[in-house]
């Protein structure tokens, strides 16, 4: 049966790098591949023609696809805007409306891109983390939030940390299961020693670990003190597990060790049969939008996860994911990467080796 994937392109270099990713899967589809593709607004290009960052006909066409592939959102213009009428507040509502609350992010360091990265070599060269972030949870949708004025005229701003252990289960579960095909060890990330529901995150983890997963090795460890050990000692780690907020930021640091920002891909899965999303971890980046020159290998990345978990055909993820390689060791790079090849280049670099 065809399958199908909706491209949310969105904002910045958001549309850029999604077209290189579209010129990939053309390339697959005339190869053979089973694929249809559709495009829908998305973000701040959707403010602008349709009001909203994310109408219920893209959320509804985004849960009948079986991939969504988003580039970017987000922009200065829309940095005024009342909070659930920015770009963001449209992803949170399309990850959360597609119920993806495990979201994988690989921090995987190229072999070509080792001197890239701000740290020594010898720490980064064939680092392979994947981070389990929960996706759809926590401080991003908790309730009670807002902002209020109180009788005394100062503001009082509220944001509510929370899970379930329900949500904290099944997170945990795509953590456990995907550690079993690595090297069945999970490091668990949260701020126990402050926060209850830390605590009670750390306690849930190990008691479905103890009862399901007996075979992984699971550790703890404070997420202010992952943040250090991830530019001390980043091989050290194989599977983290981590909330939606720690994971935000932990995933940010980690991907400057794979040489920069523009490398990372990310997955975001649900309930098994149920569709994708994949983003690249990047933003808009306004300061070089519209230039050309914006590095796709996330996007392009993305798309391969997307074949892996979405599209049945891990065979022609790793043939992207090979092509992402060679084009690199090959001596592609863009601008973040020190190089001088426009985004349009970057793609050619990669098609090259998906003849
Ligand atoms: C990410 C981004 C988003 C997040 C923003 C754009 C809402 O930083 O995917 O990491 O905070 O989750
Ligand atoms: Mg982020």
């Amino acid at each position: 049966m065809t399958k199908t994937l909706l491209l949310l392109p969105g904002d910045g270099i958001g549309p850029e790098v999604t077209a290189v990713s579209r010129r990939v899967a053309g390339r697959l589809i005339s190869q053979g591949l089973d694929l249809a593709i559709t495009e829908a607004r998305f973000g701040g290009a959707a403010i602008d023609a349709d009001g909203v960052p994310l109408t219920d006909e893209t959320l509804a066409a985004a849960k009948a696809a079986d991939a969504a592939l988003m580039g970017a959102v987000g922009g200065p213009q829309w940095a005024g805007q009342p909070y659930d009428l920015r770009p963001e507040a449209g992803l949170l509502k399309l990850r959360s409306g597609m119920n993806v609350y495990a979201n994988l992010r690989p921090a995987i360091c190229f072999s070509a891109l080792a001197d890239a990265s701000t740290l020594k070599r010898v720490h980064v060269d064939g680092l392979d983390i994947l981070f389990v972030r929960e996706l759809t949870g926590g401080v991003y949708f908790g309730e009670p939030r807002g902002v209020e004025t109180l009788p005394d005229g100062q503001r009082r701003g509220v944001n509510t940390h929370v899970y379930t252990t329900s949500e904290i289960e099944r997170v945990a579960r795509v953590a456990f299961e995907l550690a079993r095909g690595r090297k069945s060890e999970v490091v668990s990330a949260e701020k126990g020693n402050v926060m209850e529901a830390g605590l009670m995150w750390r306690e849930d983890v190990q008691a479905l670990r103890d009862k399901e997963y007996p075979d992984i090795k699971l550790s703890h460890m404070l997420a202010d003190n992952m943040a250090m050990q991830l530019v001390k000692n980043p091989k050290q780690f194989d599977v983290i597990l981590t909330d939606n907020l720690f994971g935000d930021m932990l995933s940010d640091e980690a991907a400057m060790l794979t040489g920069s920002l523009g490398m990372l891909p990310s997955a975001a899965i649900g309930d098994a049969g149920m569709p994708g999303l994949y983003e690249p971890i990047h933003g808009s980046a306004p300061d070089i939008a519209g230039r050309g020159v914006a590095n796709p290998c996330a996007s392009v990345l993305s798309l391969a996860m997307a074949l892996r978990h979405s599209l049945g055909r891990p065979d022609l993820a790793l043939r992207v994911e090979a092509a992402v390689d060679k084009a690199l060791t090959g001596g592609a790079r863009t601008a973040d990467l020190g190089g001088i090849l426009t985004t349009a280049q970057m793609g050619d670099a990669i098609l090259a080796h998906l003849a």
